[in-house]
C-alpha cells in the first residue's frame, strides 16, 4: 500500500483485513471527530446545567456557521436534525397537501424517503407521481425536461436527490431547481450523499428544502443531519416533536428553537460537524473528490469486462463522483424481499470480508462501490478478483 494510502487509512479505526466500499450507507469517523465529539460530551457531562443553559445554544450557532460557510447558506437558515430521514419527514409534515395534490419525485429516489412521501400523499388522498428519467442517462437538459414535463396544475412539490442512492448518478441539481422556480413549483432536495462530495452553494442553489446527512462522505458522527429551509418557507414548518419551541437561554426565539430542543439529547454529533469540515481541509478537498472519483473509475473500468454491462452514466466525474453503481447480470435472481440481501453480497462479506452493497432497481440487479480515503487500488483488485471468481456473465 503506497505511503499516502497507509497514512490516510491510520486516521480510521478499520480493521486492517476489512475492506470497506460501502461508506455511501455509512459512513467511518476519523479519530480526530470521535475525540471532537467526546470533548463535547465531557463538557456537557461535567456539568448540565451550564451546558445546556448558557453554552449549548451559543456552541450551535457557531456550528451551523462553520457548516453554512461550507454549504453555502447562513446559519439562520439551517437547523441541525438527527438526519436526512429525520428532514425529510419535516419537510413532507410541513407542506401543505389536499385530495388531489401532487407531488413529483424521480425514479431514482432512496426507497425511504419514497415511502414518506406515500405516506404523506395516502393520508389526504393526494397522489404520489413518479416520473421515469430518461435512460441512459446522457444529458442533464434532457432529465430537466423530462422531470418538469411531469409537473401539473396540481404539483405541491418536486422532490429530487442531487446524488442518487440506487444508481449513484449525479442529477443536474442547479438546472432542475432553475425551471422548478420558473414553473413555480416548490423544491426539496435530498441531499445526504451531496455533502462533502460536490461543492455546494445552498442559496445559488434556490431550492426550498434541503435535507442533509452529515454522517455519510462528511465523516461526522451519526446524528449529524441538517435541514435547510428558505426564509419564505420557514414560518410553515410542522416540527415532528413539539418542546418549550423557544430559547432555553432566553434569546429571542428562532424557528430552529423547535429543533434545537427537543427535550434532553446529546446534541455533541452537531457540535462535531466543524471537527469533520477541519478534517477534510487539511487534506484539500479537491485531494479527496480526485483520489476517490479516480478509485470509482477504477472499479468501473474493472468491473465492466467483467460483466459486459455498460454502466449507468457516460464516464465523467460531472455523473458520478465517489461511488458508482454498475449492473450485475442477474442470474435469474429476483430482488430480495426488505431487510434480506442479494446473496452474493453476503458471500463477498463471508469470504473476503469485503462490505459492497447490492441493490435492485428497476428489475436491474446493482453493486454499489463506494470509495472513500482510507480506500486504495489494492481493495478494489480485492473486489474484481472476488467477483472474477464467481463468474459474472449471464
Ligand atoms: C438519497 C438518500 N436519501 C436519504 C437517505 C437517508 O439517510 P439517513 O439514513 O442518514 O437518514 C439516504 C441513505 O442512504 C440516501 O441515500
Amino acid at each position: 500500500m503506497p505511503q499516502q494510502s497507509r497514512a490516510w487509512r491510520s486516521a480510521w479505526s478499520l480493521p486492517p483485513d476489512v475492506t470497506f466500499l460501502n461508506h455511501g450507507s455509512f459512513g467511518l469517523v476519523p479519530y480526530d471527530v470521535q475525540a471532537a465529539r467526546q470533548e463535547w460530551q465531557r463538557r456537557l457531562y461535567e456539568n448540565p446545567m451550564n451546558f445546556f443553559v448558557r453554552e449549548m445554544e451559543v456552541a450551535l450557532v457557531q456550528a451551523a456557521e462553520r457548516l453554512g460557510k461550507f454549504v453555502g447558506a447562513a446559519a439562520r437558515d439551517l437547523a441541525f436534525v438527527d438526519n436526512a430521514t429525520v428532514a425529510m419527514n419535516i419537510v413532507a409534515q410541513s407542506v401543505d397537501l389536499e385530495a388531489g395534490d401532487e407531488v413529483l419525485l424521480t425514479d431514482h429516489e432512496y426507497g425511504a424517503v419514497r415511502r414518506i412521501w406515500q405516506k404523506r400523499c395516502d393520508r389526504v388522498g393526494a397522489k404520489l407521481v413518479i416520473c421515469n428519467l430518461p435512460q441512459p442517462l446522457e444529458s442533464a437538459t434532457a432529465i430537466a425536461e423530462q422531470l418538469l414535463s411531469a409537473v401539473t396544475t396540481h404539483t405541491k412539490l418536486l422532490v429530487f436527490s442531487q446524488i442518487s442512492s440506487p444508481t449513484a448518478v449525479i442529477l443536474p441539481a442547479a438546472e432542475i431547481c432553475r425551471r422548478a422556480r420558473e414553473a413555480g413549483i416548490p423544491v426539496c432536495v435530498d441531499g445526504p450523499h451531496a455533502i462533502g462530495v460536490v461543492p455546494l452553494n445552498l442559496e445559488e442553489l434556490g431550492c426550498d428544502f434541503y435535507c442533509a446527512s452529515c454522517h455519510k462522505w462528511l465523516c461526522a458522527p451519526d446524528g449529524s443531519g441538517f435541514l435547510y429551509v428558505s426564509r419564505k418557507r420557514q414560518t410553515q414548518l410542522n416540527p415532528l416533536i413539539v418542546s418549550w419551541g423557544g430559547s432555553i437561554a432566553g434569546r429571542p426565539a428562532t424557528w430552529q428553537d423547535e429543533y434545537n430542543w427537543q427535550g434532553t439529547r446529546d446534541p455533541a454529533a452537531y457540535l462535531a460537524i466543524p471537527a469533520a469540515i477541519d478534517f477534510f481541509e487539511r487534506i484539500g478537498w479537491e485531494t479527496f473528490r480526485t483520489r476517490t472519483h479516480e478509485l470509482a473509475k477504477f472499479a468501473r473500468e474493472s468491473i465492466i469486462p467483467l460483466t459486459g454491462i455498460e454502466a449507468l452514466v457516460p464516464d465523467s466525474p460531472d455523473w458520478y463522483g465517489p461511488m458508482v453503481s454498475l449492473p450485475l447480470p442477474t442470474h435469474g435472481l429476483s430482488a430480495p424481499a426488505q431487510g434480506q440481501r442479494d446473496p452474493l453480497q453476503d458471500w463477498l462479506w463471508s469470504t473476503y470480508r469485503i462490505e459492497c452493497p447490492i441493490t435492485w432497481w428497476h428489475g436491474q440487479r446493482l453493486l454499489r462501490v463506494s470509495c472513500h480515503l482510507y480506500n486504495d487500488a489494492e481493495d478494489i483488485e480485492r473486489l474484481v478478483k472476488a467477483l472474477d471468481r464467481v463468474g459474472l456473465r449471464d
